[in-house]
């Protein structure tokens, strides 16, 4: 079994990449980013998640903000107000760890050298600040795994190429990229390629446990959203990033690629500029993620549903 460290900001998505993570993998910890929703949104919300999959799974908050500039968007219009469909769950019975998320981050990585998957489906400003208190960390984390980007410019924020994550903290988003000698990239445009079909997911919804029927409360203001947007099929970018980092085999395809982040720029600000052919003859530390098998992402989402 994979042994799972997850930077999250739950946000929908996130809770099935959660659950994921319980159902196929030891989770040591969730470290909690701001995002989707601000940061005692997200913790209280990963709380809960806590609470579903009945795990002793510890919580740690991390940063409120962004390392350099107050964020302009979230997603509340995606995730709900609450960041969890605006569903209005009781006060979880999960505690929160009064460990910054960055110093669990490094703590847990030392404890367990070697053997850590990391997961970062938020802004990366956690996973960045632990980098910068101490930049041997790659040296002690076996994978990581990123949630973010968008390599052909189709992303999801009001700066037209940017993806979300990304978007929200792009110097945090470099500080990652140029510092991990090696990572897994599951972007934005992968999420849109491998969009679930409605009926199969209702079906899986209908037929799972209790953690079906959480999910179905939870996903009803996304859902309704991305009708409105007319987005086809069931769109889970995390839960792509959690199926990668539980079973590397789902990868069909990927490349290799030197991936810069645009800091600047009047209308590219957080951009994910992949130099696809070679041109900068700079490190590839990015292993685009280009395909992968349905099939067997659907098994592990499917398993997670309780389906
Ligand atoms: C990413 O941004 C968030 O809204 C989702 O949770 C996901 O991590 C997609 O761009
Ligand atoms: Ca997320």
């Amino acid at each position: 079994k994979p042994l799972l460290l997850i930077d999250t900001d739950p946000g929908v998505d996130d809770a099935l990449a959660i659950m994921m993570a319980h159902a196929h993998a030891d989770v040591l910890g969730l470290s909690i980013a701001a995002g989707n929703v601000g940061l005692s949104h997200t913790v209280r919300n990963a709380r809960t998640l806590v609470d579903l999959v009945e795990a002793q799974t510890p919580v740690f908050a991390g940063c409120p903000t962004p390392l350099v500039r107050l964020p302009e968007e979230d997603a509340a219009f995606v995730h709900g107000r609450d960041g969890l469909g605006d569903v209005g769950f009781p006060e979880p019975v999960t505690g929160v760890s009064d460990e910054h998320a960055a110093h669990a981050i490094l703590r847990l990585t030392r404890e367990h050298p070697g053997e850590v998957t990391l997961v970062a489906l938020a802004p990366l400003t956690n996973v960045a600040l632990a980098l910068r208190l101490d930049p041997t960390l790659p040296q002690r984390v076996k994978r990581l795994v990123v949630m973010g980007g968008a390599v052909t410019g189709h992303g999801n924020t009001g700066h037209i190429p940017a993806e979300f994550n990304v978007g929200f903290d792009p110097e945090a988003a470099h500080i990652v990229f140029e510092g991990f000698p090696e990572f897994d990239l599951v972007d934005w445009e992968l999420t849109l390629r491998h969009a679930f079909d409605e009926a199969e997911f209702d079906h899986w919804l209908a037929t799972g446990d209790h953690r079906a029927a959480f999910f179905e409360r939870v996903f009803r203001v996304a859902r309704e959203t991305n009708r409105k947007r007319e987005r086809r099929g069931i769109i889970a970018a995390d839960a792509l990033a959690m199926a990668v980092a539980i079973d590397p085999a789902v990868i069909v395809r990927s490349e290799r690629r030197h991936v810069g982040i645009e800091l600047d720029g009047r209308l590219t600000r957080g951009a994910t500029v992949v130099d696809w052919d070679n041109r900068l003859k700079l490190p590839a530390r990015a292993n685009v993620v280009l395909e992968l098998d349905q099939a067997r992402f659907g098994a592990l989402v499917r398993k997670a549903l309780g389906a």
